[in-house]
């Protein structure tokens, strides 16, 4: 059968992550967290210190670009996809709320997004790939076969994350979580650079009231619907 793009975007904390990784595992494509890219760009940002009380350094981030070098491993053991930054394994690292905090700051800067999607595409070049984001159905993969907007109530979303990061032993109130996400879907969503958009031919789901298992046997259902048609 042939292979296909899938392309998922849509607000932050709803789950886009672990859709699209349940789907890659399931029909054995390959899974891409493309904000996992823009928070290794932050952290590493962060390490060189490009953030100035504050407030980010653009051109001294810029001059930084050639220097980062950011790919995917799958664990061994828990079969998971871990982000690597310049040899490092980043993948708890990047979801600290030291990141969490930046990280709109430096996915709103066009140069950062040009040095990233060049290496989203690549990555999608030979298709059979499940990637997640906000701008892959609009920028990154507008030709893809699947376009997936997931989306559900601010609130639901905040205590989803939450709980993930008290599983993590990271205590942060409910209404901390609740002000980074709003601010982070507010700048996501108004900046000039590829703001967040739902493509005109992508499908909508709200998954606020759904469980994990529903929304996998949705989307599986697409992606069935989408290749029997095509193939
Ligand atoms: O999905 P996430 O929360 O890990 O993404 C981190 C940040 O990166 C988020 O604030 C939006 C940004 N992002 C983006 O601008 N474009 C993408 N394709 C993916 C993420």
């Amino acid at each position: 059968m042939q292979k296909i793009i899938i392309a998922i975007d849509g607000h932050s904390s709803c789950g886009k992550s672990t859709m699209a990784k349940d789907l890659a595992k399931e029909i054995g494509y390959k899974y891409i967290d493309s904000g996992a890219m823009y928070r290794a760009v932050t952290l590493y940002g962060l390490q060189k210190s490009c953030f100035i009380n504050n407030k980010l350094d653009v051109e001294a981030l810029e001059k930084e670009l050639p220097n980062i070098d950011i790919y995917f491993e799958i664990d061994p053991v828990s079969g998971s996809s871990q982000t690597h930054l310049n040899g490092e394994n980043v993948e708890q690292s990047i979801r600290r709320m030291e990141v969490a905090s930046k990280v709109s700051f430096v996915s709103e800067v066009a140069s950062v997004r040009k040095f990233l999607v060049a290496q989203q595409q690549a990555m999608g070049a030979k298709k059979g790939i499940v990637m997640d984001g906000r701008d892959i159905c609009t920028v990154v993969f507008p030709e893809a076969a699947l376009k997936i907007f997931l989306t559900a109530r601010p609130e639901v979303r905040a205590q989803r994350r939450f709980d993930e990061l008290k599983a993590k032993q990271q205590y942060i109130s409910l209404a901390e979580v609740l002000d980074n996400l709003n601010q982070r879907d507010l700048i996501d969503s108004t900046r000039k650079e590829s703001p967040l958009r739902c493509a005109p031919d992508a499908i909508v789901l709200d998954n606020s009231d759904m469980s994990i298992e529903q929304q996998k046997q949705w989307l599986l259902k697409k992606f069935k619907e989408k290749t029997i048609f095509n193939n």
